[in-house]
């Protein structure tokens, strides 16, 4: 199959470099000469294990390349995927599709024969008829399908969530588009992973339901954390009790600061929105949007708390700064909100985080950027960890004693056991334990 990704960002790129080493001929193209020129050098635009390996390997065997032609990439393309942004736009948190809707034009002007063109992008219900009007407009005469094919993936994990999916989404109803997603899937039918083909419409909202549900499930734990606390019960016992239970599940049920990245905050507020214009309220989803976004800075508040209620003077380490880790993503971090509340109650804070300190820089200006975990700890008050990086699960907790002017650790990702800490001469916080 001959395959062209229009925009080669993070969905972009990993699916491309997915579908060619499935065995397509795939062509990415990004409007961005220069992210293009470093594509072309090797060089990876965004951090993703594995991902570097993987497009060297398909390059190296002529199945995938790099372009910022976009009609070139088009002209003989069996199937054209929409993998752009849609940030949330400013103001009044609708889902931004000038980027989806510029694409659209861009290909219409550019198509030749039968063509398939698949969403990939996030989009609220409905784009898909716009996609389709636009590039009717721009070429009365073109032969081509408008489809859905939303994206699950996890970043940091999004390679392995590319091929060995739960499930693929397959929104159309016309024929001759199912064959050809078929076979740009075909390795994925054979392996049996379940694909399911349904309306255009209904895998626009699954995508948004599939998040917002998420989203719920750990703002449902994250307030089962704070119950915890007050009745003196494990949240990692309780999670663990009812995760068991199959029509729950064990995933996602981790307590912390609250959701961030590039997904789940972004698409509540896009299904609200979709909610509101269709007069269909979504009380539960408006609910966790409201409590995740309030979260973010209680948790601020509770490193403060840990510290005595005054942080003025005080320095705090905090240990992780992206949304999760093995990304460098800071996209609605929590530590975003975390940090802002300890500097506004007049704290000092020195950051470290492995991968994210560049993104970081950008939107926290004032922190003091340090080399590595153990010097983010000299000389401070307290140490935060803020996202669970595997290099801050096995500190030297010795060490870590004598950097510290307090023995004072608040760790909300719950990464560590309370014995281990506690007897090593720490205060230990910890979320809903
Ligand atoms: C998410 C979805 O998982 C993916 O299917 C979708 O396509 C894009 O959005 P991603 O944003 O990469 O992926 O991250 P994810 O691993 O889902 O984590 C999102 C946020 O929730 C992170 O801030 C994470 O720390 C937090 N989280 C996740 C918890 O606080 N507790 C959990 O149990 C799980």
């Amino acid at each position: 199959m001959r395959i062209t990704m229009i925009g080669s960002g993070y969905v972009g790129l990993v699916s491309g470099a997915c579908f060619a080493d499935f065995g397509h001929d795939v062509c990415c193209v990004d409007k961005d000469q220069g992210k293009i020129d470093l594509l072309l050098q090797g060089v990876m635009p965004i951090f993703e294990p594995g991902l570097e390996e993987l497009v060297a390997r398909n390059v190296a065997a002529g199945r995938l390349r790099f372009t910022t032609d976009l009609p070139e990439g088009v002209r003989d393309a069996e199937a054209v995927f929409i993998a752009v942004g849609t940030p949330s736009r400013r103001g009044d948190g609708h889902a931004d599709l000038s980027y989806v809707y510029a694409a659209a034009e861009e290909i219409g002007r550019s198509l030749t024969g039968f063509t398939v063109i698949v969403d990939k992008s996030t989009v609220p219900v409905g784009t898909g008829d716009e996609v389709e009007r636009i590039i009717r407009e721009a070429n009365p005469e073109a032969d081509f399908a408008v489809t859905s094919n939303p994206e699950f993936l996890r970043e940091g994990a999004a390679i392995d969530d590319f091929k060995r999916p739960d499930r693929i989404v397959i929104g159309s109803d016309d024929p001759r588009a199912l064959a050809v997603l078929r076979q740009v899937y075909r390795p994925l039918y054979l392996n049996k992973s379940p694909i399911v083909e349904m309306s255009r419409r209904a895998a626009e909202l699954t995508k948004y339901a599939g998040n917002a549900f998420l989203a719920t499930k750990i703002t449902f734990i994250n307030e089962i954390a704070d119950l915890c606390e007050k009745v003196g019960a494990d949240v990692q016992d309780v999670a663990r009790g009812i995760g068991l239970d199959k029509r729950i599940g064990d995933k996602f049920l981790h307590a912390g600061p609250g959701y961030g990245g590039s997904c789940f905050p972004k698409d509540t507020l896009a299904l609200l929105k979709t909610a509101d214009d269709f007069e269909a309220p979504q009380r539960i989803v408006e609910t966790v949007a409201a409590v995740n976004d309030h979260r973010k800075r209680a948790m601020g508040r509770k490193v403060i708390a840990a510290m005595g209620g005054d942080v003025r003077g005080k320095t705090v380490a905090v240990l992780g700064l992206t949304f999760k880790p093995n990304t460098d993503d800071m996209r609605d971090s929590p530590a975003i909100a975390v940090i802002q509340t300890l500097q506004d109650a007049g704290a000092t804070v020195r950051a470290y985080d492995p991968e994210g300190m560049e993104q970081a820089k950008q939107v926290l200006d004032t922190v003091v950027y340090c080399e590595g975990a153990y010097q983010t700890m000299e000389g401070a008050d307290a140490l935060a960890i803020v996202t669970e990086w595997d290099a801050f699960r096995a500190l030297d907790l010795r060490r870590v004693k004598s950097l510290l002017t307090e023995p004072v650790i608040v760790d909300l990702r719950n990464v560590y056991p309370r014995d281990m800490v506690e007897e090593a001469g720490f205060t230990y916080y910890a979320v809903g334990r």
